[in-house]
């Protein structure tokens, strides 16, 4: 295994390579509504990253101007206690903030806002309204899900979306229970749910489904199907096989460079090609 912190840290050279747990599909997601709420400057925060293989791919949808937040123990209590001692048992011998940021940086030139603690000290550091995109994903205990669901909440503007990690997993009820609770108690909304996450916003989930349904069509191995509950629209994704190659944005030399490049070779290649 490539770059955590028991081994020596090695450049990843494809996503593939970064420990973690994001599949095709959610990859695919992500950039979806990253694009899908670009309209117009907004913030963007994950909670909980371990070794940084969804970070690297929503850094890849932060414009200028934008700041990137993310939020992570990091397997170190200095900054705060993990709410049970197993969990700190199993991240302390997987991660580290340096094999965090050693993976981050070889897709990226600037490491994002990092703030190592627990993710409850974000509701009183994010704006009420900033963010257009947020990855709930630190820990998977319902106390601590609620207390993320709330701070979300207020931070997320009414047209974003957050996506919500193990909503359904045999291992996690907790997450569960917070999940659909902030749905029937606090007005969140679902958009559509994958195997492994839900997509919700407080604000109008019907112009995102109706995008969805068109874009799907064009994901080889995407299928769409969809579920009323409490008189609303959900939708139910399902990609077995997809494979998620990220579309170039802007010019096709800086996309492929920013995607499979590392850093030094980009700055080597922009000084050749820069007019003498
Ligand atoms: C399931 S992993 C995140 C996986 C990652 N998002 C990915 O896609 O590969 C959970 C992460 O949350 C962190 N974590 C757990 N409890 C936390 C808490 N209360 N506050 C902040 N981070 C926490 C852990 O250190 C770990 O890195």
């Amino acid at each position: 295994m490539l770059s955590t912190c028991k081994s020596e840290l090695t450049k990843p050279r494809d996503l593939d390579d970064v420990p973690g747990w994001f599949n095709p599909l959610d990859q695919a997601l992500f950039a979806f509504f990253l694009e899908e709420t670009a309209d117009r400057p907004g913030d963007l925060l994950e909670m909980g990253c371990y070794l940084a293989k969804a970070t690297i791919v929503m850094g890849r949808h932060q414009r200028d101007g934008e700041t990137f937040t993310v939020c992570d123990l990091f397997g170190d209590e200095a900054q705060g206690r993990y709410s049970r001692k197993s969990t700190l048992d199993y991240y302390e011998k997987t991660l580290s903030l340096r094999a965090f940021e050693n993976n981050y940086l070889a897709f990226h030139e600037k490491l994002p806002e990092i703030v190592q603690a627990r993710t409850n000290v974000l509701a009183d550091r994010i704006a009420k309204d900033s963010c257009r995109f947020i990855h709930v994903d630190a820990s998977h205990l319902y106390e601590d899900v609620c207390v993320d669901i709330d701070t979300t909440r207020n931070i997320l503007r009414r047209d974003g979306v957050v996506s919500l990690d193990d909503y359904r997993n045999d291992r996690t009820p907790g997450v569960g229970a917070a999940v659909w609770e902030g749905v029937f108690t606090k007005g969140m909304r679902p958009v559509c749910v994958t195997p492994n996450k839900m997509y919700a916003t407080w604000g109008d989930p019907r112009p995102f489904q109706k995008r969805l349904r068109e874009w799907a069509k064009n994901v080889s191995g995407c299928v769409v199907a969809e579920d009323i509950i409490d008189g609303e629209v959900m939708q139910r994704l399902a990609g077995e096989g997809l494979t998620f190659v990220p579309k170039p944005r802007g010019s096709a030399f800086k996309r492929v460079a920013r995607d499979v490049l590392p850093p030094v070779v980009t700055r080597a290649l922009r000084r050749a090609r820069r007019p003498k």
